[in-house]
């Protein structure tokens, strides 16, 4: 179906890696290439690439970048560097397990290899792409077939064909339940400070002729409250094996607004964004990130001299407000540690 599938952020081509510059979305469609694995982590750090899958995605080609790089250097001793260039990825965001996973089979993929890495982990790196288009694939198809025809849907943050290999989680399921006729309306969180709703989800949604509403996030609950929306869908960035989620700060907020509200919450994530060596979300990494994030817009000072500021990337929603976790393994109702144990096969 290559209706509402058009954008991919993530390219490998003629050796290099090609990264749309999320940062400059929606004025400028801007295109980096990358041969060096640091480059990779600092664009990670930076923004340039976000969205727990795609960062993955993007962290597995930095390990062939890695790969090539010290098998130049030494072809008897490269993976000592190899070693060291992946822990520097692993490091470049702190909360989404997606990178730790895609690291972690990049190093088990290496690990095997004789010879010129190269082609071994180009392929894996390949692999993890295309499983995760298809993954999304599969949860968009589970997800709309849980929304009830008619129905209103609220989302935060983007987690759509830029922040995965391709097609999205949560804004996948968006994509197929819009196809299958199923929405009424879609409405999008702008998801201060960096705006990934207003600049990002917008962006795709209009590229994809679906309406979409914007809205502050301070709005969502009084959203909720004229009964325009019946579910909340959102990604994450982590689930923990009791099924909290982490996702981008706001997730937590909507969540107690839709119970309160009585509107459903739907979480969707492939089975790497799952950690089950996480017990609980307490135990989840919060990144933090710089004040100017929220002192400032577009690069104008907005808050008054003098004021600090607290600017938690993401925040933790407890399982129990979640109604369904949707992965490509299935859904899951009202997740709790056995359920999620279940469906991870464990
Ligand atoms: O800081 P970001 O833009 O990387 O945060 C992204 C999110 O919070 C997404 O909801 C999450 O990574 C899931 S993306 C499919």
């Amino acid at each position: 179906m290559p209706e509402f599938d058009t954008i991919r952020a993530v390219r490998w081509s003629d050796g290099e890696l090609h990264l749309l510059d999320q940062r400059r979305l929606p004025q400028t469609e801007t295109w980096l290439r990358l041969d060096r694995c640091d480059t990779v982590a600092r664009a990670i750090t930076e923004m340039v690439v976000r969205g727990a899958p795609a960062i993955g995605v993007t962290a597995a080609y930095g390990a062939v970048l890695a790969a090539r790089q010290r098998y130049a250097g030494s072809a008897s001793g490269w993976r000592e560097g190899f070693a060291d260039d992946m822990r520097m990825l692993a490091r470049a965001r702190p909360t989404a397990v997606n990178l730790a996973w895609a690291v972690e089979r990049m190093e088990r993929a290496a690990a095997a290899v004789s010879g010129d890495p190269e082609p071994v982990l180009l392929a894996e790196a390949v692999r993890i792409h295309d499983e995760d288009i298809a993954a999304n694939r599969a949860m968009g198809a589970l997800g709309a077939a849980c929304i009830e025809p008619g129905s209103g849907v609220l989302t935060h943050c983007n987690t759509g064909s830029l922040a995965t290999g391709g097609y999205g989680t949560a804004l996948g399921v968006i994509r197929s339940a819009w196809s299958a006729g199923r929405l009424s309306a879609v409405y999008a969180d702008e998801t201060r400070p960096w705006l990934q709703g207003a600049r990002l989800t917008a962006w795709e949604l209009v590229r994809d002729a679906i309406p979409v509403t914007l809205l502050v996030d301070g709005a969502a609950a009084w959203l909720m409250q004229q009964g325009r929306v019946q579910w909340v869908i959102v990604g994450s960035d982590r689930i923990a094996a009791n099924g909290d989620v982490a996702n981008k700060i706001g997730t937590y907020a909507a969540a107690v607004a839709a119970r309160h509200h009585g509107v459903k919450f739907m979480v969707v994530a492939p089975s790497s964004t799952v950690d089950m060596d996480t017990a609980s979300g307490a135990d989840i990494p919060i990144e933090a990130r710089a004040a100017d994030e929220v002192l400032l817009a577009g690069g104008q000072r907005v808050a008054a001299a003098g004021a600090e500021a607290w600017n938690p990337a993401f925040d933790v929603t407890p399982a129990e407000l979640v109604d369904v976790i949707v992965t490509e393994r299935g859904v899951v109702e009202r997740p709790d540690r056995a359920r999620m144990a279940a469906m991870m096969g464990g």
